[in-house]
């Protein structure tokens, strides 16, 4: 069976296959009749351990355009409350002849581990702080309709590197695809294994990167998953790498500006950026659908449909 548990798996070749799906699907999702009959018999649990507004939706509206039938499970109302493991709440849901899964844990390598014990093709949809694969795919396709291609671009992500599986799994397809990398953030937000296991530059003076930069990547502090205070108050955040208007129009460019969401308003972004037309955070959204049809119709057995 083969799964999308990470964009580290993959070769240029298969990202570029992912895009060009997801390109022709966002022009089927342009027509007045959306729906294709592509999955139609298929079923897909989307199973969601963690919480989620965008990955969650897009991917059952993803389902629904590809005319599968689709489950939604989340943890919360469910028998893991009673004890029931992991394995066993999966195995029980596929026993109803459910042919695909779609994960979200807040366990890294969660979707690796149910890879090994289940036969049914597996989406990770965030494994802790490990990888994010459809996420970076989106952001992918997002920077190439802006900018024509990722070959060469300018790339900062900003922002909680360390523990953010958006930002590792764009480290990951950035380098694959040809694309210049920074990372930006506090000291102790950026792992230095991290950014010499991919080979990036480092910066950790904001207005530097953004300078430097074509497409800035801004990430939210991701406080769930801190289990020590890493900078003293995120209003102290927000002075140092906080991203406000007043800064971008004294770059004396135009740069694009990108966000996986959730937003923290007032702490990585201001409102007066993310709400601007150098804001491309919607258009990231939409793109969700269409990159979430793609995997979904390339995983499943029915590409000649
Ligand atoms: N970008 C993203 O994964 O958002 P959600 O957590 O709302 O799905």
């Amino acid at each position: 069976t083969r799964h999308l548990l990470g964009i580290k798996d993959l070769t240029p070749q298969d990202i570029s296959l992912l895009l060009q799906t997801a390109q022709q699907f966002k022009e089927v999702l342009q027509r007045p009749i959306k729906k294709v009959p592509s999955l139609r018999d298929i079923t897909i649990v989307n199973l969601f351990f963690e919480n989620s507004t965008r990955t969650r939706i897009s991917f059952e509206l993803a389902e629904k355009r590809l005319s599968a039938d689709t489950i939604n499970f989340t943890a919360s109302g469910s028998s893991v409350s009673k004890g029931e493991t992991l394995l066993d709440t999966v195995n029980n849901i596929l026993s109803m002849k459910v042919d695909m899964v779609v994960m979200r844990h807040s366990a890294s390598g969660a979707p690796h581990f149910l890879a090994k014990h289940i036969p049914a093709a597996i989406i990770n949809a965030g494994d802790g702080i490990n990888e994010h694969p459809t996420q970076a795919l989106l952001d992918a396709l997002s920077m190439t309709e802006k900018h024509g291609s990722l070959e060469g671009l300018k790339v900062a992500i900003i922002g909680d590197i360390m523990h953010s599986r958006v930002a590792q799994s764009n480290l990951y397809l950035l380098g694959k695809m040809g694309a210049e990398v920074t990372v930006c953030g506090p000291p102790t937000l950026i792992p230095k294994h991290l950014a010499e296991a991919f080979n990036v530059r480092v910066e950790y003076n904001l207005r530097k990167a953004l300078e430097w930069c074509d497409v800035a990547n801004v990430l939210r502090i991701q406080l769930e998953r801190q289990n020590q205070v890493l900078f003293s108050t995120l209003r102290e955040y927000n002075l140092s790498y906080g991203i406000n208007r007043r800064l971008l129009d004294s770059l004396g460019k135009d740069i694009t500006i990108m966000h996986p969401g959730p937003i923290n308003r007032g702490v990585e972004l201001d409102s007066d950026v993310a709400d601007s037309g150098q804001s491309i955070i919607l258009q990231q959204v939409e793109n969700g659908v269409a990159v979430r049809m793609a995997a979904l119709y390339l995983l499943s057995n029915r590409q000649q449909a």
